[in-house]
């Protein structure tokens, strides 16, 4: 299905018909996070499939909905089941979600996702705020004729809001929760790599892997949203470890880590 931006706008009354309020900030949950969006108070659920134009996952461990609520006291909206390119989307339905939540009024977007660990100090369980990412896709929601209110060319040269990321951290120390820093290397998937391209990644400057979360960077930034990205480290990338890379192990390796980052996610929000 190709997108309309008429559908934000329709997709948008939708939403406004289930009484929600205005979320203030958004929040994008990967694969195995899926159940952060339970934190929500006086949760309203708004499923995909009422939505004009928005695109629905196929994937395990991913199901489309908006959840509407409270975090920390602020208005916020939980996507779970974000969509990716390898699924068969075109890439401005990727991102369908994020001009959604900004039609809805939300400015400030926290993306989480899982990665595979390249920099040997990502060990499986780590929290990785994203401080840059490297676009190795090729791809952009904001390629082909310029939508209405986005720059043509877009400057990235801070594409995760520095303040925020710096006051996140500091947040994380407060609260004991561990957490490193490092570029996030978007890859189309949905193969896992082979070592030879985490040599080459590692090359790039690449500490972890992943097959989303770009897209939303870039269709967000376009919007003017702040942005702060989130990794969480589910596996050794591919030839590091010992193990053949397997999807059940990525979304465990989430469940185990889900309590922190919540915690994280909760203080992060509540600081924000
Ligand atoms: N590669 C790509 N995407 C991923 C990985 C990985 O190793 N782990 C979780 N998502």
């Amino acid at each position: 299905m190709d997108f309309d931006p008429v559908d934000v706008t329709r997709a948008a009354d939708a939403v406004r018909d289930h009484g929600v309020s205005a979320p203030e900030l958004a929040l994008v949950l990967g694969s195995g996070l899926g159940a952060l969006a339970e934190a929500a108070d006086d949760a309203v659920i708004v499923p995909a499939a009422d939505l004009p134009g928005y695109p629905t996952s196929t994937v395990s461990g991913h199901h489309g909905q908006l959840v509407f609520g409270q975090l920390a006291g602020r208005d916020v909206v939980f996507v779970q089941g974000r969509v990716h390119l390898y699924e068969g989307h075109p890439i401005r339905s990727v991102t369908f979600p994020i001009r959604l939540v900004h039609a809805l009024g939300a400015r400030r977007l926290l993306l989480t996702n899982a990665a595979g660990g390249i920099n040997h100090q990502f060990t499986p369980g780590t929290l990785m705020f994203i401080e840059d990412h490297i676009n190795f896709a090729f791809a952009s929601p904001l390629a082909g004729p310029p939508l209405e209110g986005e720059p043509r060319f877009l400057d990235l040269s801070a594409p995760y809001d520095p303040d925020w990321l710096d006051r996140a951290e500091r947040i994380a120390v407060e609260h004991g929760i561990g957490t490193q820093r490092g570029v996030y290397l978007w890859t189309r998937g949905p193969s896992y790599e082979t070592p030879a391209e985490i040599r080459a990644f590692q090359q790039l400057g690449a500490d972890a892997v992943g097959m989303s979360t770009v897209p939303e960077t870039l269709q967000a930034r376009a919007l003017g949203m702040d942005v702060l990205g989130i990794s969480t480290i589910t596996n050794l990338a591919a030839g590091l470890g010992t193990e053949p890379l397997d999807h059940d192990d990525v979304l465990a390796v989430g469940r185990q880590v889900r309590d922190d980052l919540m915690r994280l996610v909760q203080a992060v929000v509540a600081g924000t």
